[in-house]
Order: C-alpha cells, then sequence, then structure tokens
C-alpha cells in the first residue's frame, strides 16, 4: 500500500489526513471534495526556505507557483511562511492582492499578459514582472510610463536545455514558446533595449525548464548557463544584475513508482553550482529564487470520491465509477499522469483485481486512474486519489456543467472551507437570455 505524505491510518482503520477522518469528512462536507494538509503545506515551504537560507545565507526568496493551488487562503499560508509568490495571469494577482498579499514579494509571470493585467501589476506595485519577449517590453514601459511608475523586471530566457520531462511539461529548450531565446543573441538585445529604457528597472534573469523532474543534471546546466549569461550581460552592456531565478518543476511522488527527490540536497548542489560559477568569472554571488507549486502542494492534497457503481469484471474491464473525474482532475487526460487510490474506510484491503477508475463525464476518455490494482469496492463506498494537491482544483472545469468541489483545509483535526462547493446557481451565474429569445 502506498501512503503520501500527508496521510496515515487511524485507530478505527480509516485514512486520516491532518488528523481528521477521510470517511467523516466526505459524510459532513460531501463529495468530490478536495482535502490539503496545512502542516505538510507549511512543512514543504519550511523545507525549501530553510535550504536556501542553509546553503545560500538566505541571499534570495523561494516563491510559490501559485499556478499549482491558487486561493486567497493558501496566499495567507504563502504570505505567513515569508515565501513570495509567482502568479502568471490577472487572476492569479487578483487573488494575491485580495487576500493581502505584500505586493512587492509578487513575481508576476505569463507569456502573454494583456494590458489590463500589466496595468493591474504596475498599479499594485508587484515586485517584478518577468518579461517574456520583445513586445511586452515595449508594452510594459509604455503602460508603466503612462501610469508615471517605474517596473522591476527579470527577463524569461530559453536556457536551450532539455529536462527530459513529459513533452507538455517541458519549457527550457530554445524552441519553447516562454521567453526569449539565447542562442540567437535575441536575449541579450531584448535586455540592451530595455536599459534605455527610463521606466524599466532590469533586475534579474530567470528561467524555468520543466516540471516534474527528478534530476539535479539540468539543474546544474540551468544554473551554469545563467551565471555565464550574467557574466555576458555584465560583460557586453555594463549592467550588473541582482538577481537569478531558476523557476521550479522538483519531482513529486504520486505513486510508489516514482522516486522522491531530496529537497536540501537539491538545493544544496544548485547553490553550490552557482557559487562555483560565480567564482570562476570574479562576480557576486546574485540572489537566487526558485519557484517550487508542485512540491509544496501535490502531496498535501487528496480527492474524496463516492463510489456510484462497479462494472464489468469476469473477463471484461472492472469500471469504479465515482461522482467527479476529468472535471476535477484532467491530468490523466492530459498527461496520462499516474496516481494511486485508496479507499478511505480500508485502506489496508488486499487487492483482488485491476481496476479503471473512471469518472461521471460524458466521455470515454473520462479515466482517473486506468489499470489499477485494487481491492473490493462497492457502491457507496469512498474512495481518496492521493497526491492531488497540485493543479487539480487549478485545472478544474464546469464540464458538462458540473459544479466545482469544495476545498478543504485540515489541521490538528480540524477541517475548514477554503474554497466553498459550487452549486447549480454558481452554473447560471453568467448566462444571460437575451431579450429577444
Ligand atoms: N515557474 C514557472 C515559470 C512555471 O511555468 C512553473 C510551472 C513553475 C514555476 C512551477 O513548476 P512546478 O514546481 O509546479 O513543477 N499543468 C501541469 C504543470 C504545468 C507547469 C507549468 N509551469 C501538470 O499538471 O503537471
Amino acid at each position: 500500500m502506498f501512503l503520501s505524505e500527508a496521510l496515515s491510518i487511524n485507530s478505527k482503520g480509516h485514512l486520516e489526513i491532518g488528523g481528521c477522518d477521510a470517511v467523516e469528512l466526505a459524510r459532513e462536507f460531501g463529495t468530490p471534495l478536495y482535502v490539503m494538509d496545512e502542516g505538510l503545506i507549511r512543512r514543504n515551504c519550511s523545507s525549501f526556505r530553510d535550504s536556501l537560507m542553509k546553503h545560500y545565507g538566505g541571499n534570495g526568496l523561494i516563491l510559490y507557483a501559485s499556478k499549482a493551488f491558487c486561493a486567497m487562503a493558501m496566499c495567507r499560508i504563502i504570505e505567513s511562511e515569508g515565501l513570495g509568490l509567482d502568479v502568471a495571469s490577472g487572476g492569479e494577482l487578483y487573488t494575491a492582492i485580495k487576500s493581502g498579499f505584500s505586493m512587492e514579494r509578487v513575481y508576476f509571470h505569463g507569456n502573454n499578459k494583456t494590458e489590463g493585467e500589466i496595468e493591474l501589476a504596475v498599479e499594485n506595485n508587484v515586485g517584478r514582472i518577468i518579461i517574456d519577449n520583445r513586445e511586452e517590453l515595449f508594452k510594459v514601459h509604455r503602460l508603466a510610463s503612462g501610469l508615471g511608475r517605474k517596473v522591476r523586471v527579470t527577463f524569461r530566457i530559453k536556457p536551450g536545455i532539455d529536462a527530459h520531462t513529459h513533452d507538455a511539461v517541458k519549457t527550457g529548450m530554445s524552441n519553447s514558446k516562454f521567453g526569449l531565446t539565447l542562442e540567437n543573441g535575441e536575449a541579450l538585445e531584448v535586455i540592451s533595449q530595455a536599459k534605455a529604457m527610463e521606466n524599466i528597472i532590469i533586475k534579474g534573469i530567470h528561467c524555468h525548464i520543466g516540471s516534474q523532474l527528478f534530476h539535479i543534471a539540468p539543474y546544474k546546466a540551468a544554473a551554469q548557463t545563467m551565471v555565464d549569461f550574467l557574466d555576458r550581460i555584465r560583460k557586453t552592456l555594463g549592467v550588473e544584475l541582482e538577481e537569478i531565478n531558476l523557476g521550479g518543476g522538483f519531482g513529486v511522488r504520486y505513486t510508489a513508482r516514482h522516486s522522491s527527490i531530496d529537497i536540501d540536497s537539491f538545493i544544496g548542489e544548485i547553490c553550490r553550482t552557482v557559487k562555483e560559477e560565480c567564482e570562476k568569472r570574479g562576480i557576486k554571488p546574485p540572489a537566487l529564487l526558485l519557484e517550487p507549486g508542485r512540491s509544496i502542494v501535490a502531496p498535501a492534497g487528496i480527492t474524496l470520491y463516492t463510489v456510484g457503481t462497479v462494472k464489468g469484471g469476469n473477463g471484461f474491464n472492472r469500471y469504479i465509477i465515482v461522482d467527479g473525474g476529468m472535471a476535477d482532475n484532467p491530468r490523466y487526460v492530459l498527461y496520462q499522469a499516474p496516481y494511486e487510490a485508496l479507499l478511505a474506510h480500508h485502506p489496508q484491503a488486499p487487492a483482488v483485481s485491476e481496476a479503471t477508475i473512471a469518472g461521471k463525464s460524458c466521455e470515454s476518455g473520462d479515466i482517473l486512474i486506468r489499470n489499477i490494482a485494487m481491492p473490493e469496492v462497492k457502491p457507496g463506498d469512498i474512495l481518496a486519489v492521493l497526491a492531488t494537491g497540485a493543479y487539480n482544483y487549478s485545472m478544474s472545469s464546469n464540464y458538462n456543467r458540473l459544479p466545482r468541489p469544495a476545498v478543504l483545509l485540515v489541521r490538528n483535526g480540524r477541517a475548514r472551507v477554503i474554497v466553498k462547493r459550487e452549486d447549480y446557481e454558481d452554473i447560471v451565474r453568467n448566462d444571460i437570455i437575451p431579450d429577444d429569445l
């Protein structure tokens, strides 16, 4: 049996998260239900923060990549842990603003920021705008000048590194849609244009090579390339950059087959590489930023479902059909992402045969887990899918007009709703029937 980090088994033999019995949570709050363990989120934040302190004297900042899971309560947790926030859209930025997050620690990403989004960022004095492309630099400068503000920027660079992960989450190669190309001189040219802009303050460079990475080598390669570029900018443009941001991507253990990575040794290696590369070139180590998303929240979450029916068997596929699916977790459909599932009332029940856990949407591809060894399961059982804290709620949809589940935050036996369950009124809220219909 595989238990993700947030989980244990209580005296009743039930699955427990944050000191709460998962069967009781399902009964009290209904299903489907996202449940997040606050204690583990906080421990993950502090392990990143403490490692940066230990290996780099704290010269830098850990930014939580809020695309993994964004809600106002989550922003509050991140704020209280002393981390910064990576936002990648006006909606994520607005969530941070509404939660009262310190704006100087908000870093605004995105490869096609709209004028409205940029204005919102500038008016609220975000810490950095990460410039993705040449047009965006001009747009940010024009809007900032119009508002009479100076903005601090970093530049997203494609370091030309293949991080060997799923194609959909590779981002560091020269043919990626994100950032400025290093190889052909584009990045240097755009930074030199920025140098001449009065309302732009150049702070540093950024890269993010990919997601769900388990090897240190691509991070070291990225650190080398970025320090080398920092030095080139100094020599050719005479601009001393203060910071490099190496993005996120730290791999997470979703199933027993995944290895786990030791965050402290990863950060130690990254810090060592940056320092060595700086020493070789005789430059002062810049502030170092990292942007973990998945590794902060994925293991802290589970999703609880009620089994509606069990079909097949006897030579046919055994289907366990639950009351959610691709609308609350599209990751199998998009990436064939593997997950594990357990029965909440009997997580240790022995497997009897393989089964496919399918959802209730009108698509035969609506699968959560394919061919997983499962015990005897009957209608009404509560099924927990593990390690769903990242990119589940944040990627959920209302397909089939299914209301989104609630998100619960659990800690020391207490459960609080941090995102309320949508109801049918929410589903029709934006519908308009024109007068002539
Ligand atoms: N920084 C930047 C600029 C990013 O684009 C991302 C993720 C991160 C940080 C955080 O990466 P993480 O530590 O979470 O791996 N929807 C996909 C993941 C897309 C990741 C996009 N960027 C999934 O469900 O696997």
